[in-house]
């Protein structure tokens, strides 16, 4: 099979912006607690930090990361979670039924941020939680000090101020599961003074509103419009959730990226409405601050445990190729997704697993690896002449999705490219009207074989990438992609 990407480097929908490559970690199962905080493990360091989690997140490049839930802030007192560890309560969690020891807070996340080079991204309860304590938690983290909040903090040993800029302003509040759910109209209020609120204190953070937590949801577009309507003049950003199920067989399954570009357009839409009927000229941004596949290890129920095995989800290659997808789709709405955060980033539906004395990444560890350090400048519009193929209930779908970087100061351009058909290779070639490609620097593929297989303890390597096979021919870069597969080339160009 075959397929063609036109491009130019002057037709791009702007500057990727990197926080699309954000994560997130929730206190939910083994994600804190024996995942990146482990005393226990002779991996971790003398806070408790283990090390090689670190090292291991740091080759996926996440300017952010969100924190610290989820469903659990919904009913969390971040209050609980500061001071001397010995004073801290241990408390139920609501949203997974587990035990929070508060061992792990906002200052251990602080600590934990600076070792992987990361910026927090935090999120406010505003389920059972209230406006005020939303707002004496940017004073606490973001005020110098002289005030009852900030103070504490310089009490607590952290004399600067953390400089949180992105706070999300509660999670999913649309679910009914949700602690402290409420119509549309009610978060809508609450959000809006929140933000307010926490904007008149530090009138540099940027606030992210809850959008819809799924497209199936019935409140889908309405609870969003609500939110928008009501707190435009100080929202940035609407959030968006989805999390992909292979309920219709593998063929489906790999046509992902069309559910996804499907949501994108519906917060297009969605904002450009709004802002018409504010007859305003401020943009409010997408933050796609929870995807990933998500639809084996579903218990909610962690048996009033601490660190309880929950959402421990094993990936397979497909579920690799539908992650590049979510990606490629980021990239090729950079004028509209600013942040995205895969969910999540240890054990709780993860690239990697732990165990005490030892680390596994997983297969949805690497699209997201090749394409964070790939994936720089502008996003161009890449023009893909594909044959179809049949996705299920998703219809006729192309073979090739694609998505495209390039980079004015290097000159480098970057392709990322999946073949969607199980059955047949494909080849792609790569056309740029106004340059040249004068090398290939490097190229990283995943796919082909059996799409089931995955990482495990006993054989850590049966999903890994490999060189891609690709070359020039006639001036053009050609790839082939494995069935099915992704591939990522980066080349140097020069001006035609
Ligand atoms: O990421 C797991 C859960 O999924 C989060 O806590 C919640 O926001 C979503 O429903």
């Amino acid at each position: 099979m075959d397929a063609t990407v036109y491009l130019d480097t002057h037709a791009h929908v702007g500057t990727i912006d990197r926080r699309i490559f954000g994560g997130f970690l929730e206190h939910l199962g083994r994600a804190v607690y024996q995942g990146v905080y482990d005393p226990e493990s002779p991996l971790a360091d003398g806070q408790g930090l283990r090390r090689d989690v670190i090292t291991a997140l740091a080759r996926l490049e996440m300017p952010c990361v969100r924190y610290p839930g989820g469903n659990f802030v919904s009913a969390y007192d971040w209050k609980q979670g500061i001071g001397p560890k010995q004073t801290r309560p241990r408390r139920p969690d609501f949203a997974w039924q587990s035990i929070e020891t508060n061992e792990f807070g906002t200052d251990e996340f602080m600590r934990w941020c600076g070792e992987l080079k990361t910026r927090p991204m935090l999120a406010v309860n505003l389920g059972t939680g209230s406006v005020s304590a939303a707002g004496e938690l940017v004073e606490y983290c973001n005020m110098s000090g002289g005030t009852l909040w900030s103070d504490q903090r310089r009490r607590n040993g952290h004399a600067d101020p953390y400089g949180v800029e992105l706070w999300c302003l509660g999670n999913e509040m649309d679910g009914p599961w949700q602690a402290g759910h409420v119509p549309a109209e009610v978060y809508a209020q609450r959000a809006a003074q929140a933000a307010k609120l926490m904007k008149g204190l530090d009138g540099t953070i940027k606030t992210i509103a809850c959008g819809s937590s799924g497209r199936g949801i019935p409140t889908y577009m309405h609870w969003d419009r609500t939110v928008l309507e009501y707190g435009w003049d100080v929202i940035d950003y609407i959030s968006a959730h989805r999390y992909s199920s292979n309920s219709e067989g593998s063929a489906h399954f790999l046509a992902e990226g069309v559910e996804i570009d499907r949501i994108l357009a519906d917060y297009r839409g969605l904002l450009d409405f709004v802002r018409g009927l504010k007859r305003s000229d401020k943009k409010v941004y997408v933050s796609f601050d929870e995807w990933n596949v998500w639809y084996r290890a579903t218990g909610m129920s962690g048996n009033w445990e601490v660190a309880p095995h929950l959402l421990e989800e094993v990936y397979n290659l497909e579920d690799a190729l539908v992650c590049a997808q979510y990606l490629m789709s980021f990239l090729r709405h950079a004028d509209l997704v600013k942040v995205a955060c895969i969910a999540q980033i240890v054990n709780v539906i993860a690239p990697i697993l732990t165990r005490r004395d030892g680390l596994l990444i997983q297969s949805i560890f690497y699209p997201f690896e090749i394409i964070s350090r790939l994936a720089r400048g502008n996003s161009l519009i890449p023009m893909v002449d594909s044959p179809v193929y049949q996705a299920g209930s998703r219809g006729d779908v192309a073979v090739c999705d694609a998505a495209v970087s390039f980079e004015v100061e290097s000159q480098k351009l970057a392709i990322f490219v999946a073949n969607r058909n199980l059955h047949a290779d494909l080849t792609v070639q790569i056309k740029i009207a106004d340059r040249i490609i004068t090398g290939i620097l490097q190229s990283r593929a995943i796919g082909g074989g059996d799409i089931k297989r995955c990482n495990t303890w006993e054989c850590p390597t049966a999903v890994e990438p490999v060189a891609a096979e690709c070359g020039l021919a006639g001036g053009h870069l050609q790839i082939k992609i494995p069935a099915p597969g992704f591939c990522a080339v980066q080349v140097a160009t020069s001006r035609r």
